[in-house]
């Protein structure tokens, strides 16, 4: 009954609890990938049960034309928690419509069109935010795509600079790129490249929607630079489990934002505000030290493996990937047959984004098994590709 539009990973799952995902029979995987990275909680954690549950029983939805304290003290935090300039939040309901309005909003700002993305960047598929995202898999069915987009390599400030011209209204770009396998640009790139755009009028979206929300050891990925936002995009595991994508922008972006021109019905419904503030307070200073210590742990034990099909294992806090020599997928597959989730990025990585409630013991039933399979004599596709 359902579009087949999802890869199918010919599993289906009931219910879960902690960090394990329950099927109709009865069998339970250990959820390295907690819905892409979004249950960030793990399964019935229950402060978060009681602050949903408090705010379903008071007042689940109301639209954004009435005033709500659940969804005011939601902004209030999450402009303290980002910082940098930052001062305005629009509320929404996924990832790819936060970059709808960060696209939507650099326009007004600017009165321009044309904005610079990177190669590899992963920013949503609906139109405005596939303008945005690389990789003809994505866009060919439908190009044209809207407004002008021009890509340069990530990493590279020098292309960047170059790209940018009078007509560029924004440079929307990932700390970390997430989909496109974990890649980490050099030090400072960040910051060099808000310099270069602010030096030059144009504005910078820094899409955390999968960076974001402590996953990374910090609430954001990008808040160890310390430059001043134009607009920063959030969504995932922001809202407890909940619908979310938030868009903050600084006061200049927010000052050109006129009534009417982004609404959504179901953007900052209480519940998904509820969402957020119990997500806020469960990232507190000792979580956060927890993501970054667990994090480390997994890089290291995933390095100790050293198995010659493991090219490179690279990430932060708790967004790791593992670049595979050849067959990511049958790994994949080789995982799940022993009832550990991982999910793709990119061509040949393994990703992880586990729940925050992850512990080292949970790394290393990973370890052991990830390590049985990648010394026992492997299937023909999961052999290194010649070369590699
Ligand atoms: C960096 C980034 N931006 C945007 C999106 C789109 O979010 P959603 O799938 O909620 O629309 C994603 C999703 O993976 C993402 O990783």
């Amino acid at each position: 009954m359902i579009v087949a539009a999802y890869p199918d990973r010919g599993l289906t799952f009931v219910e879960g609890d902690g960090v394990y995902l329950t099927e109709a029979g009865g069998g339970r995987y250990l959820d390295l990938c907690s819905g892409y990275g979004v249950a960030i909680f793990g399964y019935r954690h229950p402060r978060l049960l009681e602050c949903l549950g408090r705010q379903l029983y008071r007042l689940p939805v109301l639209h954004g034309s009435f005033a709500n304290d659940t969804r005011a003290r939601a902004a209030r935090a999450l402009v303290t928690h980002c910082g940098g300039g930052l001062a305005r939040v629009t509320f929404s309901n996924s990832g790819a419509e936060a970059n709808e309005a960060a696209l939507k909003f650099a326009v007004l700002a600017t009165g321009k069109k044309k904005f610079v993305a990177c190669r590899g960047g992963y920013h949503g598929k609906t139109l405005g935010a596939l303008s945005a995202t690389d990789g003809t898999q994505y866009r060919r069915a439908f190009e044209p795509l809207v407004w002008d987009f021009q890509f340069v390599p990530y990493g590279d400030a020098a292309a960047l600079s170059v790209a940018i011209d009078d007509h560029t209204a924004a440079f929307i770009v990932e700390p970390i790129q997430g989909e496109s396998g974990i890649r980490l640009p050099p030090a400072d790139y960040l910051n060099l490249a808000a310099h270069i755009c602010r030096s030059r009028g144009v504005l910078t979206i820094i899409d955390e929607i999968q960076s974001g929300a402590g996953r990374t050891g910090t609430f954001l990925a990008s808040q160890t630079e310390g430059f001043n936002y134009d607009i920063l995009t959030l969504g995932k595991g922001l809202g407890g489990g909940l619908p979310i994508g938030v868009t903050l922008v600084s006061a200049e972006v927010a000052e050109a934002i006129p009534k009417g021109a982004h609404t959504s019905t179901m953007g900052g419904n209480p519940l998904a505000a509820a969402g957020v503030l119990a997500t806020l307070e469960f990232l507190d200073e000792a979580r956060l030290a927890h993501i970054a210590e667990v994090g480390d742990y997994f890089l290291e034990s995933l390095n100790a493996i050293a198995a010659p099909l493991v090219k490179d294992v690279r990430g932060r806090g708790l967004m790791i990937g593992m670049e595979m020599a050849c067959s990511r997928d049958a790994i994949l597959k080789a995982l799940q047959k022993d009832r550990v989730l991982a999910i793709p990025a990119g061509d040949s990585v393994v990703r992880f984004l586990p729940p925050y409630i992850l512990e080292k013991s949970h790394v290393d039933i990973l370890y052991e098994k990830l390590g049985r399979i990648l010394a026992s004599p492997l299937p023909e596709t999961v052999r290194p590709c010649a070369g590699s």
